[in-house]
């Protein structure tokens, strides 16, 4: 999230998250953002309008069959993860907490069979624990603040069903020292308590986002037990 944008959306992201965090609402600025975007990408700076290419990339390499599978997007901002797995044969749950974001899906999909919610990943609908055969996270857990990472963590792990996968797109840091964010990039100390949350990582694909980009990201799969 937050490659190439400019200054002055950076520096609303960063007064934004900041105030909201301060009060200890670290999701609450994003209806503001999206609101305040009036249905312009360019006014959201994660908006690319099409898959992250990572997503693509994995579900062309994994190919996996979604007929009579169930799939969903974490915080899937303007949809276009969430219609890619569609688009592969998954029911497909997505879900954002910022309504905005939510009707702007809607608009922008209008024939889409995703069923596109309104919902809060920090009070998740009990029925959704060990329901999704495939879940997508892209970008989320980067974009909130350490003081609430493992309780991020921890509303994840528990979506995916029995032998299901969790597929991960997120930036990654080196040291286990705090970023300055956002994003909070991700360290490996945080990504092991999916393993302690039951799932095992089982494929690590490190990237950059341009030839002078330094920041790693990371597309990681994990598997959930039987
Ligand atoms: C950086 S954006 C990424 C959006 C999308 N996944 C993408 O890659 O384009 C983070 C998204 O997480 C959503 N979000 C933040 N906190 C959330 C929460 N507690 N529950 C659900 N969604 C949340 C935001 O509204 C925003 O759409």
């Amino acid at each position: 999230m937050f490659e190439q944008q400019p200054e002055d959306l950076r520096k609303k992201v960063k007064q934004l998250a900041t105030e909201f965090t301060q009060n200890a609402d670290p999701s609450g600025w994003f209806e503001v953002l999206y609101a305040d975007a009036e249905r312009d990408a360019q006014q959201v700076p994660w908006a690319r309008l099409a898959p992250h290419h990572a997503v693509q990339e994995w579900l062309e390499k994994h190919n996996p069959s979604g007929n009579g599978k169930s799939a969903l997007a974490i915080g899937c901002g303007l949809g276009d993860d969430a219609e890619a797995l569609s688009r592969q044969g998954f029911q497909v749950t997505a879900f954002d907490i910022s309504s905005s974001a939510i009707a702007w899906c809607k608009q922008r999909f209008p024939n889409s069979s995703v069923n596109y919610q309104v919902a809060d990943l920090f009070h998740l609908d009990p029925a959704w624990n060990r329901a999704f055969d495939l879940v997508v996270e892209v970008r989320n857990i980067q974009a909130l603040p350490l003081k609430v990472r493992s309780q991020v963590l921890r509303a994840i792990a528990p979506l995916v069903a029995p032998e299901g996968t969790l597929l991960i797109i997120t930036r990654i840091r080196d040291t286990e020292t705090e970023p300055d964010g956002p994003p909070w990039a991700l360290s490996d100390g945080e990504l092991a308590q999916l393993q302690q949350l039951r799932l095992t990582e089982i494929e690590r694909n490190i990237f950059f986002e341009g030839e002078n980009d330094e920041v790693k990201h990371a597309q990681i799969t994990y598997r959930a037990p039987g």
